[in-house]
């Protein structure tokens, strides 16, 4: 066991500077990982990303973020909770798995089921929010197989790569996750 939260392919641990920054500079730059990532298309300098990711690990109450490791320890990834809303027991939630030999393997679910039970059991949230561009068929099929369903679509929602891109919403209740994952 040790640090962290486990799956049965991924461990969450604490965002760290030292183990996880160098990937995270390279994953944002490369444009492959961040097709479909609702980030502008911006460099991201060094210094930049360096502020972005000290922010997410001051973070607080309101944000839960997370590197995605193998259970061997390999850094694959990040997934993160934000907008964490302990009033009315909801949040919103991201993924990237950002060393693209470990896509369409199942990590990114199982990261999103590890996420989920640590939203409703450890947080006592309710739901969980999403959204992905239609083209994210990655995102799509990893959300629905962690039991994300779409509840809206929000036509010409951003620029993205070249056209005004539709944005599908989803969300995960308590009570889907309890029913995809009984005890
Ligand atoms: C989206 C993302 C996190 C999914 O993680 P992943 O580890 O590749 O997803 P999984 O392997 O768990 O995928 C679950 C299902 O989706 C399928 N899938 C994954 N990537 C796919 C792709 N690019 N095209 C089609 N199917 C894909 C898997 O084969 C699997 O199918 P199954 O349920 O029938 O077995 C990852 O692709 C990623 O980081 N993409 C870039 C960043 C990004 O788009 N983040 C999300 C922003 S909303």
């Amino acid at each position: 066991m040790g640090q962290g939260y486990e799956g049965v392919k991924v461990r969450l641990i604490p965002m760290e500077i030292d183990r996880h920054f160098e990937n995270a500079l390279r994953w944002i730059n490369d444009p492959h990982n961040t097709q479909w990532i609702g980030t502008l298309d911006m460099p991201m300098s060094r210094l930049a990303e360096l502020e972005w990711f000290e922010a997410r690990c001051r973070a607080g109450r309101s944000e839960a973020n997370w590197a995605i490791e193998t259970l061997a320890g390999q850094h694959i990834g990040f997934s993160n909770l934000f907008n964490i809303d302990f009033v009315n027991r909801i949040a919103d939630s991201g993924s990237m798995i950002g060393d693209q030999s470990f896509r369409g393997k199942g990590y990114g679910s199982d990261a999103a089921r590890v996420r989920a039970k640590f939203a409703f059991e450890c947080l006592g949230l309710h739901t969980i929010f999403s959204s992905y561009f239609e083209e994210n068929e990655g995102s799509a099929r990893m959300q629905a197989a962690a039991g994300y369903e779409i509840w809206g679509r929000k036509p010409r929602a951003q620029w993205k790569r070249g056209a005004h891109r539709t944005l599908v919403h989803t969300y995960l209740t308590v009570e889907r996750w309890r029913e995809l994952n009984p005890v």
